[in-house]
């Protein structure tokens, strides 16, 4: 019989080295992410937390359990437990400039797909983009704001945040955008109803084949999540995008993410901020060319 090394002595759980590659293999297979061995603290971590709340008391039983066809809702924690949402207001601020710029731009009206939206902060830093670059808070704007996270995307649909959440943001800001918690709701900021109708949130698993997001996007935001993934998963998940992307969108990065290496369907238009390159262009006009005849 294989003697399974344990990680720790003096943990709640017994964790073993193959209790790792078990989770590892699932979290990948399931939302694509990689786990490198440095993770294995935060993994017990969080892990464990389900452990504990839904009452097992070793790994082993949990992961047999779920691999045995554990529950939607079981397989929806393990999956929140596992992402990293980190995540703020106007967060590498230097895209929303060249936002702004693209959309005044645009044929309205404009749809801009958020596709690692977390807790809200990116899709509402695009909405307040948005507004102020239109001068109105109804900007003939749609945002779809999309997260493999049930939990992040509750909070972000709620839209309170702490009070320190909106700290780095302008008085101006916070005042046309935001409205301040008194009372038993001191502390925090709620965002306005009007910034709220600007996007629609929906769960979405990037690994999903196919994405159901009607027509492409003038923009689309995939920031901060692609470094979670393999060059194979990150190259099928832009294989994806360029047909949701109209021949002149622009499709924002993370500042540590360089897509130039697994795709060749775009090309840099500025710091990590790219466009179909004219390859890609010229196919998907003849796919278009190709579908109104079918017409
Ligand atoms: C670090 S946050 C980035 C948030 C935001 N884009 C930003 O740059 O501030 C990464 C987000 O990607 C989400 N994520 C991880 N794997 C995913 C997948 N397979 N499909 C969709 N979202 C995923 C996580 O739930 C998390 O909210």
């Amino acid at each position: 019989m294989l003697v399974q090394e344990k990680l720790h002595d003096d943990r709640e759980f017994e964790f073993t080295k193959h209790d790792f590659e078990r989770i590892r293999k699932l979290i990948y297979k399931h939302a694509g992410i990689s786990l490198s061995e440095a993770k294995t603290d935060m993994v017990y971590s969080r892990v464990g937390r389900r452990l504990r709340a839904v009452g097992y008391n070793s790994f082993k039983q949990y992961l047999d359990d779920l691999e045995g066809g554990g529950s939607a809702s079981e397989w929806e924690s393990f999956t929140n437990a596992l992402t990293t949402n980190l995540t703020s207001f106007f967060r590498e601020e230097h895209h929303f400039p060249i936002l702004a710029e693209h959309l005044k731009q645009l044929k309205k009206p404009i749809r801009i797909w958020c596709s690692a939206a977390s807790t809200g902060e990116e899709p509402y830093t695009i909405a307040m983009t948005a507004c102020e670059a239109f001068g109105t808070l109804k900007p003939p704007v749609e945002i779809i704001a999309t997260d493999i996270d049930t939990n992040v995307l509750e909070t972000a649909s709620r839209g309170i945040y702490p009070n320190e959440r909106v700290s780095k943001l302008s008085e101006q800001r916070c005042k046309e955008f935001f409205l301040k918690g008194t009372g038993k709701h001191q502390g925090v900021v709620k965002v306005r109803n009007e910034l709220r109708n600007l996007i629609t949130f929906q769960q979405l698993n990037l690994l999903d084949a196919n994405y159901n997001l009607g027509e492409p996007f003038d923009a689309i935001f995939c920031r901060n999540v692609m470094i979670y993934f393999d060059k194979p998963t990150q190259s099928s998940i832009l294989t994806k995008f360029v047909p949701l992307m109209k021949s002149h969108a622009l499709l924002f990065a993370g500042h540590s993410e360089n897509f130039l290496y697994v795709s060749n369907a775009f090309k840099l238009r500025g710091k990590t901020v790219y466009e179909l390159s004219k390859t890609s262009v010229t196919q998907r006009g003849n796919e278009t060319k190709t579908g109104d005849k079918s017409l």
